[in-house]
């Protein structure tokens, strides 16, 4: 069985053009793309594909649909296959749950859907009910005051929810609709002891949540009258369909403009991206007035890496925003900020400039986040060397969470100039921090010291070839063990990732254990949970066999002596894979220093020119360095490759 998540992933990613590009030619025709039907003899042209909108027609035999039933039309493919297809072309992992009975995922499934009845009713409803003379006169109208047009209201599918207390328990009970469904997604509210039900949403207008793929999941609704006893947004409760931290309010209006421009504006709330939006900013999504979660990052991810934060003026939003930046630079995204005047957030300060002025005042005050901070904090310190030291320890934490180390580099450089700092000073103070923080004890300080030997005006070969046994003990620990927790924060998985994403040159050569950790990682970054069965159940006969092969040894398999390094004997399992995986990173960096050295003497042999000697010898002497002390960790002789 297909996840629900997958299909949602793949449907996303397959472009009607791309898919229907395999089989047909077609030419650009305005805003469209035309060719030959494929499904009818026809001399001149009058199949349509419409990229924007995802869909194909032909004019001609009147055969319309997306890129899924394409497919199957074309190739006579079963809906899962065709989406199997796609999930090949996009390279997108597919979850299988064959651990969940057909009859249990039937049952979730059925659960979902009804919450998405519901929820889809409950949307037509309020939007319905801003068109009667109540909802014209409070509903309507406020909008229309906030300046919102009618496009924009039917765009953000904006509504109203009338003043009685039964308004919505009446329209689905005369609908026939199981009321459970509606207690279930947050919209009725069942008092027990009368067996009586009545709207959770009164006298507010409604801003539905939407997901990736434009189905409503949630809804969020702001009092009209001010009222202290009931909160000013009320908003949907957390339900099968809706996991508030993996939502970005206005992701799917936005989605393919933060793609184009390759940029993401965040700001706090849903009249801010709405605002925005009517202004022509299309690429604006809101965290919805909680922090930042990690899964909002990852959904920004799958569209962009660069983040612009938008933030009210006043302090206590620069302050908050300033804790959320910091998980966004630890997901290694470049983030860039705007400040807006005291008293200004994005939404009022975008009607006060119009829209023309504002996103020319977007487009010149944004600026590097950490940059910004830097001034921000150090502004009137200038003589007070004291909190000017805390200041900059609290920047450096901050430059510290980035996962590239060149980026850290640069910044503690231009940081070191604004604070005039020594940079290697600066550098230092970031690495121990990183040692600090959960990393003291696994190898990756050694990275940051092999870097920072090896970065010495020294050429780096961009590929070594580590031994293929390491290879599979890493693909062996992320099938065993990659879902199991590693540090507090972190599972197996996750700093197998990590590790290899911070030293580019940790490169896997071979293909196979390659495309295992790739297609985990691309599963782990699309918010997938995965375990066995992800390996056992692919669809890619080689990773079934190989996983078939790790799993099924799991008894028999035993540490080779090396990793028992230092005669100690190792207690527990967990332990053990935990020595085990630093060892194999350890074990990988020994062999790539141990290739450079023996490059370097190559050079040296071939060296005649007396610069090129002394170059020589000087790297080896680094080199050696470096080999001693890894091979010092690891509690053995470094000549064992
Ligand atoms: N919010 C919420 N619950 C509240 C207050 C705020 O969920 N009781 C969330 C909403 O998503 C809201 C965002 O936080 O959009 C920002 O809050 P605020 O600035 O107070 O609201 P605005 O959207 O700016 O609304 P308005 O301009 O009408 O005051
Ligand atoms: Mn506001």
């Amino acid at each position: 069985m297909i996840s629900r998540q997958s299909i949602d992933a793949v449907i996303n990613a397959a472009a009607i053009d791309e898919v229907v590009g395999d089989y047909i030619a077609l030419k650009k025709r305005g805003a469209n793309l035309l060719g030959r039907c494929p499904f009818h003899d026809e001399k001149s042209p009058s199949f349509t594909v419409s990229p924007a909108k995802g869909i194909y027609k032909c004019f001609g035999c009147g055969k319309a649909g997306n890129s899924v039933s394409f497919l199957m039309e074309h190739d006579h493919l079963s809906f899962t296959d065709a989406i199997r297809r796609l999930a090949l072309k996009y390279q997108i992992v597919i979850e299988e749950d064959n651990a969940q009975t057909s009859d249990e995922y039937n049952e979730q499934q059925k659960v979902r859907d009804s919450l998405l009845v519901a929820l889809e009713f409950a949307k037509n409803y309020f939007k319905t009910q801003l068109k009667t003379e109540e909802g014209l006169v409070a509903g309507e109208n406020y909008f229309r005051e906030r300046g919102y047009t009618q496009q924009t209201i039917e765009e953000f599918e904006l509504g109203y929810s009338p003043q009685g207390w039964e308004s919505l328990v009446n329209e689905a009970t005369k609908n026939q609709f199981n009321l459970d469904y509606f207690v279930n997604a947050g919209l009725i509210k069942k008092n027990e002891e009368r067996g009586t039900y009545f709207d959770m949403f009164r006298q507010r207008v409604i801003f539905p949540i939407h997901d990736l793929t434009g189905k409503v999941i949630a809804f969020g609704g702001r009092q009209l009258v001010k009222d202290d006893k009931s909160p000013k947004y009320l908003n949907s409760p957390e339900t099968e369909v809706y996991h508030k931290s993996n939502v970005l309010y206005g992701i799917y209006q936005s989605k393919k403009g933060i793609k184009a421009l390759n940029n993401c504006f965040l700001v706090e709330g849903y009249t801010d991206v709405i605002t925005l939006h009517q202004a022509g900013v299309k690429n604006v999504v809101a965290s919805s007035g909680t922090s930042l979660t990690e899964g909002q990052i990852k959904l920004i991810k799958r569209f962009t890496e660069n983040v612009t934060v938008l933030y009210d003026g006043d302090s206590a939003g620069i302050k908050a925003s300033l804790r959320g930046i910091d998980l966004l630079l630890a997901q290694g995204l470049n983030v860039r900020t705007v400040s807006f005047p005291e008293g200004e957030d994005p939404d009022s300060y975008c009607k006060q400039l119009g829209a023309e002025a504002f996103t020319l005042f977007l487009k010149e005050k944004s600026r590097d986040f950490i940059l910004f901070k830097i001034e921000l904090l150090l502004t009137g310190l200038e003589n007070d060397p004291i909190r000017k030291t805390e200041v900059v320890k609290n920047l450096m934490q901050s430059i510290s969470v980035i996962p590239d180390a060149l980026k850290r580099a640069a910044y503690a450089r231009e940081c070191s100039k604004l604070v005039d700092m020594d940079e290697k000073l600066l550098l230092s103070e970031i690495n121990k921090i990183r040692r600090k923080n959960g990393e003291g004890n696994m190898p990756s300080h050694f990275d940051e010291e092999i870097k920072d030997l090896l970065q010495t005006n020294l050429p780096e070969p961009k590929v070594y070839e580590a031994g293929e046994e390491q290879e599979l003990e890493l693909v062996r620990l992320l099938i065993q063990n990659g879902n199991e927790k590693f540090t507090d924060e972190a599972t197996v998985a996750d700093f197998i990732f990590k590790e290899l994403q911070e030293d580019e040159a940790l490169k896997i050569s071979n293909v196979l254990y390659d495309r295992i950790i790739n297609e985990v990682k691309q599963h782990i970054e699309e918010n997938l949970s995965f375990d066995e069965h992800f390996f056992t159940n692919h669809m890619d006969g080689d990773i079934r066999n190989l996983a078939a092969d790790v799993l099924s040894d799991v008894d028999k398999y035993e540490l080779s002596p090396f990793w028992l390094a230092g005669g100690k004997v190792i207690p527990t399992q967990k332990e053990n894979y935990i020595r085990n995986l630093q060892s194999v990173f350890l074990f990988l960096k020994l062999s790539k220093v141990n290739r450079l050295i023996k490059n370097n003497l190559e050079e040296f042999a071939k060296a005649s020119h007396a610069d090129e000697i002394e170059h020589c010898q000087a790297y080896n002497i680094q080199l050696i360095t470096v080999r001693n002390a890894i091979a010092g960790i690891m509690g053995t002789s470094y000549n064992v490759l």
